[in-house]
C-alpha cells in the first residue's frame, strides 16, 4: 500500500511546529518505529537539554546532535524520525539525512509557535536567547533558518491542523496524492 514510501522519514522544522506527535502519530499509521533525536541526545548525555546547553554550551550540544542524527541515518531499520528544531541548519546533518531519507519540514505561524511553546520555554534555550519577546524571538530564529528549512523535500503548515490531520496530510503527500 505505502510502496512509494522511503523507509525512514524524517520530520524538522521549528520548535513545536509538531515534529514529535505528528512522527508519532506518522509512525503508528506506517508501523515503524519512531524516534526523536533530542531524547537520544538526552540519554546520551544524562541530562536534559537545558542542562546541556547551561553547562556545556550549544557547540557540545550541536556535536551530539551530530553524533546522533549519522546514527541514526546510518541504521538499517526503516523509521519515522524527529530531529530538534536547529538540526537542519547544520550542513552535514542535511547531507546525511537528505541521502537515507525523505525530509519533510512541519512549519507553523509565529503566534501558534509562541502559543505552544510558553508552557516549556526552559527546555528550549534558543528561544531565550537575547531577552526579546517571545513572538519576536521566533520570527528572528525562524527568518535566520528559512534556507535551512527550505531544503526539505517537502512543508506542511500544522498552524490550523490536528496531530492526526497533520499525519494524515503527510501521508498524503508521501503517497503522491497531494
Ligand atoms: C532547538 C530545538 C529543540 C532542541 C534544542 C535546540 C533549536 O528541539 O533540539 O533546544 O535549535 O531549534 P525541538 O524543536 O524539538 O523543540
Amino acid at each position: 500500500m505505502n510502496a512509494a514510501i522511503k523507509p525512514k522519514l524524517v520530520l524538522t522544522g521549528f520548535m513545536a511546529s509538531g515534529k514529535s506527535a505528528v512522527g508519532r502519530a506518522l509512525a503508528a499509521r506506517l508501523e515503524r518505529r519512531f524516534i526523536d533525536t533530542d531524547h537520544e541526545i538526552v540519554a546520551r548525555a544524562g541530562k536534559p537539554i537545558g542542562r546541556i546547553f547551561a553547562e556545556d554550551g550549544e557547540a557540545a550540544f550541536r556535536a551530539l546532535e551530530r553524533e546522533v542524527v549519522a546514527a541514526l541515518a546510518a541504521a538499517p531499520d526503516p523509521a519515522v524520525i524527529a530531529t530538534g528544531g536547529g538540526a537542519l541548519v547544520d550542513n552535514a546533518n542535511y547531507q546525511v539525512l537528505s541521502r537515507a531519507a525523505t525530509i519533510i519540514c512541519l512549519t507553523a505561524r509565529p503566534e501558534v509557535i509562541a502559543r505552544r511553546v510558553s508552557v516549556s520555554t526552559v527546555a528550549r534555550p534558543k528561544l531565550t536567547e537575547g531577552n526579546l519577546p517571545l513572538e519576536q524571538r521566533i520570527a528572528q530564529l525562524m527568518e535566520q533558518r528559512r534556507d535551512a528549512y527550505a531544503r526539505a523535500e517537502f512543508t506542511v503548515d500544522t498552524s490550523d491542523l490536528s496531530v492526526s490531520a497533520a499525519a494524515e496530510r503527510v501521508l498524503r503527500i508521501l503517497e503522491g496524492k497531494e
